[in-house]
């Protein structure tokens, strides 16, 4: 496994292994690995020749009070763990090797960007679509994979590289779940031990939809004032948003929904901000 931190390094290795035929597959992350993260790993090995991860805490999408500096980080650890998984490449770049001096350029998609999550953390998304971008421009990679976890930023990437002639295949990852069915996610580790227990009501309430849905029930605000109530009964946290979106394109849907759908929750807990998401119908 090789750990390269410069553009121009990453660009000569994976050029020769380019010039050999290989396929490259490529697994954006910002590290603090969990097996989240190391199952879009798996799947870029199964699928590509030569796996490349890159771990950046990519400044550019939080906001002034975000949890950038708070952000967990393990680089021994994460380096560690993919090395068991057989990665190929790993990209560790300074902040100051991405975001070099003068650099105003961005790429927004400024309709999906603004709504739901969007809302909540203005310019996220443009952060997350410019650095994807430019990590597609660094790994030029056949195959990229993202989690359904974050399902807003997925949609993103999808409708980015058909409105921008990527060359490239996005797979989407379902969301691998703790035990107790709590999304893994770095932020995890941030929560409370009793905050981290009360997050248990984000999949039962998604669950809960899922049931109502089996039965037979097709109306939108049925099911969101249940998970609505659902979450509710959790004290402990603070229901920031929950919402039920066409599954492709994140439109609204209202009355009786025929496609499918997805629900999306954000839940605070103190300071951490908890999403999770489940496709129904
Ligand atoms: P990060 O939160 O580190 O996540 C990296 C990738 O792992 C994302 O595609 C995310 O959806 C996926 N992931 C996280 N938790 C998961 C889970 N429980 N199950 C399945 N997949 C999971 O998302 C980002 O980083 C950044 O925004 C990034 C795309 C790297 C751009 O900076």
């Amino acid at each position: 496994m090789k750990v390269i931190s410069t553009i121009a390094e990453l660009r000569a290795a994976l050029k020769a292994e380019r010039l050999k035929g290989k396929s490259i597959g490529l697994v954006p992350t910002m590290g603090y690995l969990h097996i989240g993260h190391m199952t879009l790993v798996r799947q870029s090995r199964a699928a590509c020749d030569v796996t490349a991860v890159s771990i950046f805490v990519n400044p550019t999408q939080f906001g002034p009070n975000e949890d950038l500096s708070s952000y967990p980080r393990d680089m021994a650890g994460d380096l560690a763990k993919l090395k068991a998984e057989g990665v190929d490449y790993v990209f560790t770049p300074e902040v100051a090797e991405i975001y070099r001096a003068g650099a105003h350029t961005i790429v927004e998609n400024p309709v999906l960007s603004r709504i739901l999550i969007g809302k909540i953390r203005p310019g996220h998304f443009r952060g997350v679509s410019t650095v994807v971008t430019k990590l597609f421009n660094i790994v030029q990679p056949d195959h990229a994979f993202f989690g359904e976890k974050d399902y807003q930023q997925l949609t993103i990437i999808r409708r980015m590289v058909v409105d921008l002639d990527m060359p490239i295949v996005i797979t989407g990852v379902p969301t691998v779940r703790e035990e107790d069915g709590v999304a893994c996610s770095s932020r995890n580790a941030m929560l409370k031990p009793e905050h981290r227990k009360a997050a248990v009501v984000l999949p039962r309430s998604l669950e809960r939809a899922d049931e109502m849905v089996a039965r037979g029930q097709r109306s939108v605000a049925a099911i969101r004032n249940a998970v609505r109530s659902m979450l509710e009964t959790e004290k402990r946290g603070e229901v920031e948003s929950v919402d039920i979106r066409d599954a492709q394109t994140l439109d609204p849907v209202s009355g009786k929904f025929k496609q499918p759908v997805v629900i999306l929750l954000t839940v605070r807990f103190g300071k951490v901000r908890l999403i999770d998401q489940r496709v129904i119908g």
